[in-house]
């Protein structure tokens, strides 16, 4: 990423998440995002900067949805206890996102899942909208290839001008290699992130990689995007990058820490 603003706001997450808190401020912005794979909950202080958070996987959420409304709320707000112990304060307000073009309907059940855990809800976005604060784009392709979801922005002038989001992510290369190998989700998900395995496990994930591009392609035709920007924990897979680069002819950027990306922005989107 060739933005060190955004990469220097990762470093400081990647110490402090599940750790202790960096520093204690005066207020608090927090950011609340609701993953098929993770929650997390981020958070920084008045200036942007982070100071603490929590994730942890949980499978509460489908494909950008709320499925188990009491589970989701027991995990957010065990973390916002927890943090309130850790800062000292109460968190009272914060940030939610769901994945564009979601419905009402589902954007509230996301909200009542954070209010429910004790946070007023101040702002919603929507998942790309929050990683352009923290990739500093105003123009571009941000590609969010989370657990259960690809969700594409185009942005133009800092404005987003086209959202859409299709069922392809994280999971379904877990399912590709649970299949391929004949083991369990839980296996493949654990060969699929040992960092040393991947260079080995590509030919048998390139179908899928393509699939991912096949989507990213559809949805970015008739924009005039030159860079694509990559974010989300599947798009740390090894390969990837180059896939959608070569397949597409479109530079295309991963940042250090594709995982935090959203859940950062959504804090920067609390007032
Ligand atoms: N280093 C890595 N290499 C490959 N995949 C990874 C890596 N780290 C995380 N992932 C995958 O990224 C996915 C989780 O990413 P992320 O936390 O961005 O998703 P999410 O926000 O929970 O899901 P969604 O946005 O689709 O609701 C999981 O499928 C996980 O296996
Ligand atoms: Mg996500």
């Amino acid at each position: 990423m060739n933005n060190l603003y955004g990469e220097k706001l990762c470093e400081m997450f990647a110490s402090c998440v599940n750790s202790r808190p960096l520093k204690k401020a005066a207020k608090y912005r927090v950011g609340v995002d609701l993953g098929t794979a993770n929650i997390v909950v981020a958070v920084v202080d008045e200036g942007g900067e982070p100071v603490a958070g929590k994730m942890q996987r949980a499978q509460v959420v489908k494909d950008g949805l709320v499925v188990d409304f009491i589970g989701a709320r027991n995990i957010v707000a065990k973390m916002i206890e927890e943090l309130n112990e850790e800062l000292g304060t109460e968190l009272l307000s914060g940030a939610c996102a769901v994945p564009p073009g979601t419905g009402i309907a589902d954007s509230k059940a996301t909200m009542y899942v954070v209010e429910s855990a004790g946070l007023e809800v101040l702002n919603i976005v929507d998942e790309p909208t929050a990683a352009s604060k923290v990739l500093g784009i105003s123009d571009g392709a941000v590609v969010d290839i989370g657990g259960g979801t690809t969700g594409i922005s185009v942005l133009k002038e800092g404005k987003v001008i086209y959202t859409a989001d299709e069922p392809t992510g994280g999971t379904h290369f877990t399912l590709v290699l649970s299949g391929h190998f004949n083991i369990t989700f839980d296996e493949a998900e654990t060969m699929k992130l040992e960092g040393k395995n991947q260079k080995k496990l590509f030919p048998i994930l390139k179908p899928t990689m393509e699939k991912v591009t096949d989507i990213i392609r559809r949805h970015i035709k008739g924009f005039n995007v030159e860079t694509i920007y990559l974010v989300g924990g599947a798009s740390a897979l090894y390969g990837l990058k180059d896939v959608v680069e070569n397949t597409l002819g479109i530079k295309a950027v991963v940042p250090k820490y594709p995982l935090f990306i959203t859940p950062l922005g959504i804090a920067l989107s609390c007032p």
